[in-house]
């Protein structure tokens, strides 16, 4: 697939809350075709300690009006550059990057997000319901206040939340919420991105269930085009790199 390096306008910083922000950017033409699952290579400016790009999954794309959204976590100094941008601003991207969710591969889909983990699955749900399927939502999160953009999500979906505070939704993991702990699962396949504890016990799950559970690993990139190997995860086919092989792996090839 054909990648691009552009210079994309910023239209709109939005601070979600004290960790979160939402970028929407303006391509100069019409976009390149993107899928759920794939990421962008952003160039950060002016931090010294920031000279490698920094990977960001698509959260959504908006090809009527050649804008994507990109949902940023303020982690570091190159994610915190990112949350102090302002409309009018260029930003460098290389993508789309990576490979992505098959969308069709369940009728009954369950989509399960952790923390930043929830951004691509809301590009994966849009594109789900314009074939016909109705996927369902399943979000953890610290407490009610770490829970972002509900809306956006319920507008596709059901939506079930956990919290670790039992501030919002079932108290504990996600994997403690009910629509688990039924023997007859109302959903036939598992896609999930997160932190990796939480898509190891999903993919267990799955697997004593002979479902599919499709995992979106966040592992460390640098280059984000296969040359460093720091993204290097084992697979039942050998060592395969997230950023070009990945970052979207069927559990059942991942040696987990
Ligand atoms: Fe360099 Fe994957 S990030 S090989």
């Amino acid at each position: 697939m054909e990648k691009f390096l552009t210079e994309f306008k910023v239209v709109a910083n939005r601070r979600l809350n004290r960790e979160y922000v939402v970028i929407e950017l303006k391509h100069p033409s019409e976009l390149p075709e993107m899928h759920p699952g794939q990421f962008v290579q952003i160039k950060v400016e002016n931090t010294p300690s920031t000279y490698l790009r920094r990977p960001i999954s698509i959260h959504d794309v908006d090809k009527k009006n050649n804008s994507l959204r990109l949902l940023v976590q303020e982690v570091g100094d190159g994610t915190r550059w990112m949350g102090t941008l302002i409309p009018g601003q260029s930003l460098n991207l290389i993508y789309p990057l990576g490979n992505w969710f098959d969308v069709s591969a369940s009728d009954k889909p369950l989509l399960v997000g952790g923390g930043c983990g929830i951004a691509p699955l809301l590009f994966l749900g849009k594109q789900m319901k314009e074939i016909g399927i109705s996927p369902s939502f399943l979000i953890g999160a610290k407490s009610a206040s770490a829970l972002i953009e509900l809306k956006e999500y319920e507008d596709i979906g059901d939506v079930y939340i956990t919290t670790e505070d039992g501030s919002i939704g079932t108290k504990g993991y996600v994997i403690h919420h009910s629509i688990m702990r039924t023997d007859k699962p109302n959903f036939k396949a598992i896609y999930t991105c997160g932190p990796e504890p939480m898509m190891k016990v999903l993919a267990k799950y799955a697997g004593s269930r002979n479902m599919d559970c499709f995992v979106s690993l966040e592992n460390q990139m640098a280059c984000g085009f296969g040359a460093c190997l720091c993204c290097v995860t084992e697979t039942i086919h050998g060592n395969k790199c997230t950023c070009i092989d990945g970052p979207v792996f069927n559990s059942k090839e991942l040696k987990w």
